[in-house]
């Protein structure tokens, strides 16, 4: 509590933001974009100031980070800034013996698989977010009006990393864990879910206009198992944040995304997504029905939508790119609000200039 809502300082509003409205459902003033992983390789002022020093050190490097942050929004225009950082950012914060590894992803010293190893592991401390809430300031003082989204990986995406002990393809670890040894698996993704809330929260407290859940591998998992035993979790993680509300007095927007969802959208926005991130597989309208076909227990049936532009058509001639890129922003217009973003994160090799001319196009596109 001794750390003011950024959020409700009158000087910074972006709850008018065209981001914001869209993520209310309301009609924006433009086309609002963002692009999943548009702090990064594709940037060559990313690469310079990334020059020695390891990716999660530069994660807790509050100047740095705030830096890294600002240069696409610099570069792009878009109507939005990701915070810098990383899902397993709050599991070095917390202790746990965790890198990223270039090229590879996440690797932790010791896998996590046993009920034992579960309860040796560090809680996260709210002192050593700190490094976290000074960037988030850092970052909002220089964005003006353009909000901040924060983040944080879901407990399964997390919980798979420190299962499998770094990247995996199918994450069998993790699936079998839910089954053989449910208990173990339940503390986990516990322990998970209040380390990402705890990050988001973070975020927000400090000035983050909206909140984004990363579960960027529960389309590996059925329905079923989905529901029993990530569903509530990622629920949990949600609940963190549940209460913060904007300058406006409006809750914060929630978005939840992940890739190879189509099955379990709806039961993703059920874990408590005001928003759904959309990949590249489904198109929106379909998911704009799925949505609305399959409301949850609260009723709620459809929601603002995120995407869902193919990254593999980065690379294509800028025509087809082009075609493709209005046919997203139409098929947007189905649900009751829509930011586009990308089906998935920019792949490293992604020339800027075509990222630059996308927004300019979806910005000549009238709401
Ligand atoms: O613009 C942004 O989106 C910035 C912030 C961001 C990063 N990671 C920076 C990063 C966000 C939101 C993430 C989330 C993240 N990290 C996810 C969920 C989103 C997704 O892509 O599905 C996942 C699964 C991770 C784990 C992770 N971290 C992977 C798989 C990798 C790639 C490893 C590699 O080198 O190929 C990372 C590293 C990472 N995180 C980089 C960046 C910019 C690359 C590190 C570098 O520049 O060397």
């Amino acid at each position: 509590a001794d750390h003011p809502l950024a959020t409700t300082d009158p000087a910074r509003s972006t709850a008018g933001s065209p981001l914001v409205t869209a993520f209310r459902g309301g009609t924006p003033s433009r086309t609002p974009v963002w692009f999943m992983r548009q702090a990064g390789r594709s940037l060559p002022e990313y690469r310079e100031v990334r020059q020695g020093i390891g990716m999660l050190e530069s994660c807790l490097k509050p100047e740095l980070a705030s830096e890294i942050t600002l240069q696409p929004v610099r570069r792009h225009d878009v109507d939005a800034a990701i915070f810098f950082s990383d899902i397993v950012v709050p599991l070095r914060l917390a202790g746990v013996d965790v890198d990223i590894v270039p090229g590879t992803g996440p690797v932790l010293g010791q896998a996590v698989r046993t009920a034992a190893d579960v309860a040796a592991l560090p809680e996260l401390t709210d002192e050593s977010l700190e490094p976290i809430r000074e960037a988030v300031r850092l970052t909002v003082a220089e964005l003006g009006s353009t909000p901040l989204i924060g983040f944080a990986g879901a407990p399964f995406t997390v919980a798979a990393y420190m299962v499998e002990g770094g990247p995996s393809r199918d994450h069998l670890g993790p699936r079998t864990m839910m089954h053989a040894d449910p208990e173990t698996w339940n503390a986990l993704a516990t322990w998970a879910a209040n380390t990402a809330g705890a990050f988001l929260r973070a975020q927000i407290e400090a000035g983050a206009s909206a909140g984004q859940l990363f579960d960027s591998w529960a389309g590996s998992l059925s329905l079923a198992d989905y529901e029993q035993y990530v569903q509530p979790h990622s629920a949990h993680a949600f609940s963190h944040v549940r209460d913060l509300v904007d300058g406006s007095g409006q809750p914060v927007p929630l978005v939840h995304f992940g890739t190879g969802t189509s099955e379990i959208l709806p039961a993703m926005r059920d874990a408590g997504a005001s928003v759904m991130g959309v990949d590249y597989r489904l198109p929106l309208g379909e998911a704009h029905r799925r949505l609305g076909a399959t409301p949850g227990p609260d009723g709620r049936g459809t929601v603002p939508l995120q995407g869902n532009i193919d990254p593999a058509l980065l690379s294509a001639p800028w025509e087809v790119l082009e075609a493709h890129v209005r046919e997203v922003v139409e098929a947007g217009r189905v649900a009751p609000g829509h930011v586009v973003n990308l089906g998935h994160g920019v792949p490293p090799t992604t020339d800027p200039t075509v990222l630059t001319r996308i927004v300019d196009l979806i910005h000549s596109i009238q709401p």
